[in-house]
C-alpha cells in the first residue's frame, strides 16, 4: 500500500501540465514525421529481431517505472522508422486506407473521454453520435436510415454480427437457446460465392454451423455468383429437410473488386425468404457514387449489410459497421438482460445489439470525418481512387511486358510476362514459370520500400494487385507502378533463367 493514500500518486498518473507538455511534443512530433511519410521508404526490408532491438523488445517488464515524457519522445520516432505506411501515396496492398488526420483526432479525444458504449447510461453523448453515424453511413449507401446497426473492429466483425443476426432470426427452433443441433439433423445452410472472403468460413465455425455448412456457389469466368447454380443449390437443400439460412453477395471482392449479380440475389431471397447479406466491407461505399442500374445500389435490399469505415472511408483502424434492416433483428440476436446490468430500456444500449459488452468510442473518428469531408467530399474521394485506379489500368497496359487481368472499382490485377513468353503463356510449363516469376516479383516489390502492392490469384494465374483507398495518391503514384513492376520484372527474370540455366 502507498504511505500517503490521502494524496494519491499512481504510478499512471500524470499531472494537468505534464500532459499538456508531453502532448503538444507528441503533436509537434507527430506532424513531423507524419509530413516525411512520403519521402521515407514505405517499408524497410528488416527481420523481426532487428525490429525487438531497435526498439528494446527484448528484456523483461522492468521493476521500475521510467520518465512519461522522455518515453514517448524515444518511442515515437523508433515506431516511426521501423513502421510499415499505409498513409504512403504508393501503398497498394490489401485493402487498408491511409488514415484520416481527424481520424486520428478523433481516436486520442475518444479514448480521453474513454466512454464505455455498452450502456447509454455510461456514454449518452458517444451512444448518440455512434446511432447518428449508423444512420449516416446507411443513408451514405442509400440503405434505409431507420436500420438497425453498431460500429465493430472491422469488415469481419460487422459480417459476422449479420451472419449471427441471420442465424437468430432464420432457424426455425430457438437456436440461441438450445442450439444448432437442435433441428432434428436438419442443417442451417449458408451459400456464398469461391470469391466470398475467408471471414465466412470464421462466421460458419463462430455461429456452429461448421464450415461444411458453406455451399460454395461457383462464379463465372467474371468473377460473379453463378446464380443458377445459386437457385439449384438452395432448392435441393430444400427439398432434402435442409434450412437455407442465408445467402451472401459480395459487394467488391477482395481479390479483384467485382460485384456480385446483387440484384438478382436480392429477388431470389425474397422470393424464398431467405436472408441477403451483402459484404460491402470494401465496395459497399462506392454505391454512393454508381449507377442507378449498378448492382451495388440492390444492396439497398439487404436484410444486413456490413461496411468498413477503416477502408473506403479512409478512418484509423479499427471501424467497421454492421447494418440490419430490422433493428430488432440484431437483439433478437444478442440480448441478455442480466440482473447486475440495471439499464434504461427506452435508450439505446449498444450492449443488446451485438457481442460485446464494453465497448469503445469506434463512431467518434468516424462521425468527425464525416462532417470534415461531408457527403460530397466523400463521393469525390472514391470516385478518384476508381479514376486513379483505372489510370493505373491504362498504364499498365501501355507496358508490352505486363498483361493488365481486371480492373474493378479501384482495383487494378496485372502480371509481368516476358515478352518473348507471351504466345506461350498458356502452355503448363510457361504458365507456371510465369507463376513463379510473379510470387517473386511480388516479394521484391513489397521488400523494395518504393511501393507496395500485394496479389491475387485469377482463373490459376498468380497476378499482382494494387488496391486505392489512398487519398494521398496521385496520377504520378500511379504511373509509377507499371515501370517498377516491369524493371523489377526484367531483372528477376534474368536472375531466375540464369538460375535454371545454371
Ligand atoms: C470483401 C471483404 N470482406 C471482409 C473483409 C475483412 O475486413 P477486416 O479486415 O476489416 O476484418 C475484407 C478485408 O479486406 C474484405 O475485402
Amino acid at each position: 500500500m502507498s504511505d500517503d493514500l490521502t494524496h494519491r500518486h499512481a504510478a499512471v498518473a500524470l499531472e494537468p501540465d505534464v500532459f499538456r507538455a508531453i502532448g503538444h511534443r507528441l503533436v509537434d512530433d507527430l506532424a513531423d514525421l507524419v509530413a516525411r511519410v512520403p519521402d521515407r521508404p514505405l517499408t524497410r526490408d528488416e527481420p523481426p529481431g532487428v525490429i525487438r532491438e531497435a526498439l528494446g523488445l527484448t528484456g523483461p517488464l522492468p521493476e521500475q517505472g521510467t520518465d512519461p515524457a522522455a518515453l514517448l519522445a524515444a518511442i515515437t520516432p523508433r515506431l516511426f522508422a521501423h513502421s510499415l505506411f499505409n498513409a504512403h501515396p504508393r501503398f497498394f496492398g490489401y485493402i487498408t486506407a491511409s488514415p484520416t488526420p481527424i481520424g486520428v483526432f478523433g481516436d486520442f479525444l475518444a479514448a480521453a473521454l474513454n466512454a464505455n458504449v455498452g450502456s447509454w447510461t455510461l456514454s449518452p453523448a458517444a451512444t448518440e453520435v455512434e446511432a447518428q453515424t449508423v444512420r449516416w453511413l446507411a443513408e451514405f449507401i442509400g440503405y434505409p436510415g431507420e436500420c438497425g446497426g453498431l460500429l465493430v473492429s472491422g469488415g469481419n466483425m460487422a459480417n459476422i454480427v449479420g451472419f449471427l443476426a441471420a442465424r437468430a432470426a432464420g432457424t426455425p427452433w430457438d437456436v440461441r437457446s438450445t442450439g444448432i443441433g437442435a433441428g432434428g439433423g436438419r442443417h442451417l445452410l449458408a451459400y456464398a460465392s469461391a470469391e466470398t472472403h475467408t471471414w465466412v468460413q470464421k462466421a460458419a465455425d463462430i455461429a456452429g454451423l461448421g464450415t461444411q455448412a458453406i455451399r460454395w456457389i461457383p462464379t463465372g469466368r467474371d468473377q460473379r455468383m453463378d446464380t443458377t447454380a445459386l437457385v439449384g443449390a438452395i432448392e435441393a437443400d430444400r427439398a432434402a429437410g435442409h434450412v437455407p439460412l442465408i445467402v451472401i453477395g459480395t459487394a467488391g471482392s477482395v481479390s479483384t473488386g467485382v460485384v456480385d449479380p446483387l440484384r438478382a440475389i436480392a429477388t431470389i431471397c425474397a422470393d424464398r425468404r431467405i436472408w441477403f447479406h451483402v459484404d460491402g466491407a470494401y465496395g459497399g461505399f462506392a454505391a454512393a457514387v454508381a449507377d442507378p442500374d449498378d448492382d451495388l445500389r440492390a444492396l439497398a435490399r439487404a436484410d444486413s449489410v456490413a461496411v468498413d469505415p477503416h477502408k473506403w472511408l479512409y478512418a484509423p483502424l479499427e471501424a467497421g459497421c454492421a447494418l440490419v434492416r430490422d433493428p430488432e433483428a440484431l437483439r433478437r440476436a444478442f440480448s441478455y438482460h442480466p440482473p447486475y446490468y440495471h439499464f434504461d430500456e427506452h435508450v439505446t444500449n449498444y450492449v443488446d445489439y451485438g457481442p460485446q459488452n464494453s465497448r469503445g468510442f469506434r463512431a467518434l473518428k468516424v462521425w468527425l470525418a464525416m462532417r470534415q469531408a461531408g457527403a460530397a467530399g466523400y463521393r469525390q474521394a472514391i470516385r478518384d481512387d476508381i479514376a486513379l485506379s483505372k489510370a493505373m489500368a491504362t498504364a499498365v497496359s501501355g507496358e508490352a511486358e505486363l498483361e493488365l487481368v481486371t480492373q474493378h472499382l479501384s482495383i487494378a490485377t496485372f502480371r509481368f510476362v516476358p515478352a518473348d513468353l507471351r504466345a506461350s503463356a498458356g502452355e503448363p510449363a510457361v504458365a507456371s514459370y510465369l507463376n513463379d516469376l510473379n510470387r517473386r516479383l511480388l516479394d521484391r516489390i513489397q521488400r523494395s520500400g518504393e511501393l507496395f502492392v500485394s496479389n491475387a490469384v485469377v482463373d490459376g494465374r498468380y497476378v499482382l494487385r494494387a488496391c486505392i483507398v489512398n487519398f494521398h495518391t496521385s496520377l504520378a503514384d500511379v504511373r509509377a507502378v507499371p515501370a517498377a513492376a516491369v524493371a523489377l520484372g526484367r531483372a528477376l527474370d534474368r536472375e531466375h533463367r540464369a538460375t535454371l540455366a545454371g
